[in-house]
This record gives C-alpha cells, structure tokens and sequence, in this order.
C-alpha cells in the first residue's frame, strides 16, 4: 500500500503546524536569545523594544507562573535565562507581537550586558574539569584488562565523529489556543505530544488535564523533535496564560539552526586486541560525549553508544566508559540512531586501523568477528538471529569478489582517481532504551456506517507509520482501507505516550491498534455467532464479508456493525501494549533491553578525484533484515533516506562552532547536505525475510534509524580510497571526511600538487 499521505503531499495540501488557520486576535512570538556562549547577565534592556510598534508584551524568567525548568530527564534546563547564560542561543526574552514581522523587528532593539565567563565546547576539557552531566557508566563483558596477554596484535588510537544539524524541513514551532475555564490547547511540531504536555504544565503550574496537545503531522523531526519541541510550546503556552490571547511561534531556519541541539559530537579513544586468527579478543573504549550546555536526553543517548559499541560484532572482553559532558553548547540531542552511529563508528575505526597495522583488508576482520546465534551482547542479552546472515548474503548476491576486483582494475589503471570498497555490518536493538517507555495505546472506534477512526500515540513525521496503523486496522478487521481514518495525536484521546522515537514507534502504536481492533472484532463475532446460533470461534470477516466455518453468510461488516450497536454491544476500544520480556539492571549494566535487533550489511563502493579532493559513492548495495516486511515501499523509502543522511554525516555535513561557541555553520550556505547530485549512484536494497520469532508488529521490523549506519561504511570506503592512492596513507578517523579533509589526507604536509603532470591524467580518467 502506498503511503496513504502521498495524495495531499503531491497537491500541496498536507497540514503542517504553519498551516493551521491562525484565529483572530493572534500574537506573534519571537525570541531573544543569548548572543554569548556563557556568562553572567548584568543588565537586560527591554524599553526600545516594549515601544516597538506592535509590540504587546515581552516575557522573560519573571513573568513564569510555574517554575522556570524544562528539562526532561534531568532538571537543569531554564526555559529563560534567569541570571547566567550557558550557550549562545539560549532564550533570554520573548517578544510578542500583533505580526511575525513586528516581533522579529522588536528582538533586534533588545539589549544585553553579559559578563563573559569561560567558554568550553570540547567534551575532553569539560570532562578534565569534572563538568559531567551524569556520572560515567561503564558497560562491561569478560575481563579485557586480563585478555590484552592472549592477544596477538593489538592496536590503540582515537575516533572523532562531529555533530549533525537536523534539518527538518518544517522547523521548530508551536501554537497555543486559550479554551474555557484557563484550558490551553496547543499545536506543537513534535515528536513527544507527552512531553510537550509535562514540560508545559511545569512552565505554566497548571495541571495536565489542562492542556491538550494536538500534532497532524510533522515534516520531518529525526530525533529533534522528541525533547526540542517542548521549548516553543512552553513560550506560548507561557504567552497565552499570561495575556489571554492565542499565541504562535514558527521558527526561521537560521532560529531554527542556532537555537536548537543537535547530534553528539563525540571524541574517543580504543584499544583493541586479536589473537593470530583474527579474532578480536579485547577491546576497550572511552567515549566523550559533548552533551552541550544541559542533560536533554544526553544520559540516554550515552546509553545507547554504550549498548551499540561492539556493533554487529562479538567480543568476549570488552569494556566500554562513557562520559556526558557539560559544554557550551546548546544542548546536543536525539538525532536517528540516538548514539549507536558514534558507537559504531569507534569500533569500525579500531578495526580499520588494526587491518592497517596488519596490512590487511578491514574486512577479513569484520567477517571473522560476526555475531551468531547464542553469542552474548557486552550488556547481557543473547543473540537469536545472526549478523552472518546477512553478511553472507550480500557477499554473495553482490558477488564481492568481483566487486573488488572491479575496483582493484580500475585502481589499476587510473592514477588521480581512485576507488574504495567498504563493508559496514550493523547491528541496532528496538526497544527504547528505559524500559518504562517501552509502551503505547490507541483508541478504535466503528462508527454505525462500518466507518473507522484510529487515534493512537504515534506521530506521522515522514516516516509512514499512519499508513502501518491503517494497515493493522485493516487487515485486523478485513474491511477496506476507505473506510479507516487515522486521527491527529492528542494528548486529550491518548494520554501518557512515549514519543515517537527509538524506531518502535509501529511496533508500540501498531500492537495497541491490533489489541483494540481484536477485542472489537471478538464481541462483533460474538453478536454474530449469537444471531446465527453458533460458536463465536467458527465466525471470521474477509473483504467485509463474514463468514461462517469459511462459508459466506448474508451478514456483511456494515449489516454486522448495525446489529452490534442495536444489541448494546460497544463498537470502540482503547488499547494498551508493553513490550514482554524486556528488562534492564543498571546496578549491574546488565539484562535483556531490546525487543530485538535489526541486521544488515551494506557494501559501499566510492570513487574520489585524488587531485581535487572530491568523490562520488558509485553505489551502496546492501541485504536488510526486515523480519517480514509489512510495506516495502515505506520502508525502501527509509532505508534509503536513512543511508543519504548517514552519508551526509559522514561526509559533508560540518557542524562548525568557534572558540567562543558560536555556531558558524548557521545557514544553508555554510552548512552542506545532500542533494540530488550527491546521493549514491545506485542503492540496491536486498529484503531478507528472516524466520525467527520477533515481537515486531506483523513481523514487520523496525525500520527508521538502522539504515543511517549503513552511511558509515563511506566514510571507510573513502579513507579505503586514499589508501589506494597512496598505501602509506593512515587518515585519520575523523570525521566527516569533506572534500578538504580527503585533499588533506592525500596529501599530507603537501599544500600542492603540480598542475601540469595532472592534467594530462584528467584527460584519461573517467568523469565524476
Ligand atoms: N523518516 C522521516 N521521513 N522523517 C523523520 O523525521 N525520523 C527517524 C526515522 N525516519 C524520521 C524518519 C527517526 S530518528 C526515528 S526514531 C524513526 O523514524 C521514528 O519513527 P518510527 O519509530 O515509526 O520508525
Ligand atoms: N531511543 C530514542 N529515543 C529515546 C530512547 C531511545 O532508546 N530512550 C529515550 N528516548
Ligand atoms: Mo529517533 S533519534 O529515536 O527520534
């Protein structure tokens, strides 16, 4: 089925926060926000802009009726300044205004004094000074401080991964509505309706029950919409209980850029060991997580580095340290694959820099190093499917050999262009991290027509999970899928909802709609089995048609729904699914957290220009573990979205902050992602229907951030390229590996090259 949005997307008519009909009377927010990474504020000037036209008030810390704090897992986030500024970008006053244009107008006659203190914006120096955010956690399996005597070989070093801007399409943004009796209902582009609601009640002191949060759908959030969005509700809910009057704040993309966290930056250093068959027999790796300036959910993203540090491989003695750590940034936050990508690309770096030490291809390594089944995760939990299966399979349907001979060849002959080859297993848990999350509801009603609405906890943010909800309820009930309507996500139909996030949101929102649906389903077959004098067990709908011991009746779903309702019986049902079987100790860093995991392999074949520094992934062709998917094209569609923002990460993106902590990669223009013309040449996804028992919906498994890290094996196969041009090579394992950084590498201490040598070599090489 195609995604049941594709139709208003196409004409334009798809709702989104911006357009929401704005109500009469509407003020426009906008905010100030801290010009200085962190300092003392010794004076804010407000009088230019109170006297600004159309400027109707100006909030700051003072004007809070609850408590000025919005921080989510820990309490160490001020929604306004109140007396320090901790990053540049930190709201400090509110404007509000009769028009967006009035309000940001007003913002720039504000003034500040600011006594700077030290700016701190690398995690190795916060960690030295003791800023944590969370005490370090230390992951551990065997004892790798005893293996280092069993191991052959072994290798140190460090890795380097920086931070990635979102980049939604629809920014940040929120709208609130005053209702009766101080009832504020408020629109908000986010991932985490529930936490919109918490963070809002905390802010205003008015009580859940108060607010109703109301999200269509949302372009775009990746995991900055699951703790980010709560500031902007916060504004204008805070706005429309002080003046009254309906309040919106969109944000402007550069806003939007500065103000916001973005994915973790990490800095850390490995160890690893084999022995003389490749087998690696210890690792051990500090992780320097720059958290910014408060927790967000900084705590559990560290978790999941920690889980996700071995990736697809098993290791019986591994120790894995993780430090949070407090910088002057703002605030560093979910970003799809929520820490496991920085994780995983520390061990691929290790392994990367043991095969050069080895004079060996990474892969013979990775290959020999894969889980399988029974093999035991540093945190606990047992492997039940296996990481060959897929590696096994993509060397084989891709035909690998030939694929580095390929490359081999054309290395061969092309001087100044050379290619590079990477393998890059992945291997993801589904389930969120802190078990208690690992919930979700939804509400069924059949309306006497044989019409259906669903409302659950899930959001619709591009990645198609409505379309899935559909589905469930469709195939549950056998009815057609015009007759089924997915509602908004309201806080006031589906209370207490994890956010949409983790990748579980069809597995949590999908396994509540079937529940509701199959209970629904079983009274309807039990006013049937009554009419016709049977066994509710021998009556079954197909095609809306129902049927008895496989025979067709005369009864149909709607002549059904009719007979329901006449006899009393209820037609709606809300409800409620927790993931079995998972648990997690965190005296000991130990149990069985994930419901399962995904699998994959993707191989990746780059070409770069070793004259210019530019570079071209010629394919990514890889074999995804889907269980059995429920809707390929939704999930092609995110395996490959998530591979191009990998890339992205990996290659171009470069998140750039100076001394002082001030973003200089503020706009489109100094911030490169991908386009059209730098998108692989080719993915080819293979399905791989596994057979082992999942708790996924329908088996269907979770799909939206395993891909991204597929998007690493470029930048190995990149750093693989430079070494063919020059096997002496050892770039560095940092990344992203920009066009800069590849001339750099290929050219280590050589500013330049001679032109006239190279020219006559482009004339020969291929175009790229
Ligand atoms: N795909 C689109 N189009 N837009 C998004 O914002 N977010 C990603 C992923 N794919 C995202 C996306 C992230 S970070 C997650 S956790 C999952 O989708 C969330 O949705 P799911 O749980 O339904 O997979
Ligand atoms: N993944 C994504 N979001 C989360 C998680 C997680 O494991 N835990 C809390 N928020
Ligand atoms: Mo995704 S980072 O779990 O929103």
């Amino acid at each position: 089925m195609k995604n049941i949005d594709s139709y208003t997307h196409t004409r334009g008519e798809s709702i989104y926060l911006d357009d929401i009909p704005v109500q009469a009377g509407t003020l426009y927010a906008a905010c100030f926000d801290s010009p200085v990474a962190h300092g003392k504020i010794k004076h804010l000037d407000l009088r230019a802009a109170e006297n600004s036209y159309g400027v109707v008030r100006i909030l700051t810390y003072k004007d809070i009726r609850g408590i000025n704090q919005i921080g989510g897992i820990i309490p160490d986030e001020e929604l306004f300044a109140e007396h320090h500024v901790h990053f540049c970008g930190m709201p400090v006053a509110l404007v509000l205004a009769e028009t967006d244009h009035q309000a940001r107008a007003a913002v720039k006659k504000i003034k500040i004094e600011i006594e700077p203190l030290t700016v701190i914006t690398d995690p190795r120096v916060a960690a030295a000074l003791g800023e944590l955010i969370v005490p370090p956690r230390t992951f551990k399996i065997g004892d790798s401080t005893a293996a280092w005597d069993n191991c052959d070989h072994i290798v140190e070093g460090s890795a380097y991964t920086n931070g990635q801007e979102h980049l939604y399409i629809e920014t940040q943004g929120a709208y609130a509505i005053p209702g009766e009796n101080g009832v504020i209902k408020i629109y908000s582009s986010t991932q985490g309706p529930t936490a919109v609601q918490r963070a809002v009640s905390k802010v205003t002191g008015l009580p859940m029950h108060m607010l109703e949060v109301d999200v269509t759908r949302l372009g775009g959030g990746f995991g900055g919409k699951e703790d980010q969005a709560n500031t902007w509700a916060a504004l204008v809910a805070l706005a429309t209980q002080i003046t009254g009057k309906p309040a919106k704040y969109s944000l402007g993309r550069m806003e939007d850029i500065r103000m916001t966290g973005k994915r973790h930056p990490y800095s850390s250093d490995f160890k690893i060991g084999l022995n003389k068959d490749l087998k690696i027999i210890a690792y051990e790796v500090t992780f320097y997580q720059n958290a910014g300036a408060s927790a967000d959910l900084s705590p559990a993203v560290m978790e999941r580095t920690l889980f996700h540090a071995t990736n697809s491989y098993f290791i019986p003695n591994a120790t894995a340290t993780a430090y949070s750590c407090r910088t002057n940034l703002p605030p560093n936050t979910a970003f799809r694959g929520f820490g496991g990508p920085q994780g995983m690309f520390v061990i691929e770096s290790a392994i990367a820099k043991a095969a050069d030490e080895l004079g060996i291809d990474p892969m013979e390594i990775q290959q020999k190093n894969l889980l399988k089944t029974g093999d035991e995760f540093l945190y606990g939990q047992k492997v039940v499917s296996e990481a060959n299966e897929c590696w096994n399979k993509a060397v084989e349907h891709f035909n690998a050999s030939k694929l580095r001979q390929e490359v081999a060849e054309f290395n061969m002959q092309n001087r100044l262009y050379k290619k590079g080859i990477a393998f890059m297993p992945v291997c993801f848990g589904i389930s969120f991290t802190n078990t208690m999350m690992n919930q979700g509801r939804a509400l069924v009603h059949v309306y006497t027509d044989g019409s259906v609405v669903v409302s659950t906890g899930a959001i619709e943010m591009g990645q198609g999970v409505n379309t899935k909800i559909l589905q469930v309820v469709q195939s549950t009930f056998g009815i057609d899928a015009a007759k089924i309507k997915v509602n908004s996500t309201n806080t006031y139909r589906i209370a207490n909802t994890s956010p949409s996030a983790a990748s579980a949101t069809a597995d949590l929102n999908g396994k509540a709609t079937q529940i509701a649906c199959t209970a629904i389903l079983d009274r309807m077959k039990e006013v049937a089995a009554n009419e016709l004098n049977v066994t509710a067990g021998s009556i079954s709908v197909c095609e809306e048609a129902i049927y008895l011991n496989g025979d067709r009746t005369t009864m149909d779903w709607k002549s059904l729904v009719l007979l329901t309702y006449s006899k009393r019986v209820s037609l709606s049902e809300h409800g409620h699914y927790a993931t079995p079987g998972i648990h997690f100790d965190k005296t000991i860093e130990k149990g069985h957290p994930f419901a399962y995991h995904v699998f994959g392999t993707a191989i990746t074949t780059v070409t770069i220009d070793c004259l210019r520094g530019i570079y071209e992934v010629d394919s990514v062709k890889l074999v995804h573990d889907f269980g059995g998917s429920m809707n390929k094209v939704i999930d092609l569609g995110q395996i490959e979205g998530g591979i191009v923002q990998g890339i992205g990460w990996m290659t171009m993106e470069e998140v750039v902050y100076d001394q002082e902590g001030r973003l200089r990669s503020n706009a489109l223009s100094t911030y490169k992602v991908p386009d059209i013309y730098s998108v692989p040449k080719e993915i080819v996804v293979e399905y791989l229907e596994t057979q082992q028992d999942n708790l996924a919906i329908f088996r269907s498994k979770a799909v939206g951030e395993p891909p991204l890290m597929y998007g690493i094996g470029t930048f190995f196969g990149l750093r693989n390229a430079i070494k063919n041009f020059n096997p002496g090579l050892r770039p560095p394992f940092a990344a992203p590996m920009t066009p800069e950084r590849v001339l750099m590498n290929l050219y280590p201490g050589k500013p330049t090259v001679e032109t006239t040598s190279a020219t006559l070599e482009i004339t020969a090489a291929p175009s790229i």
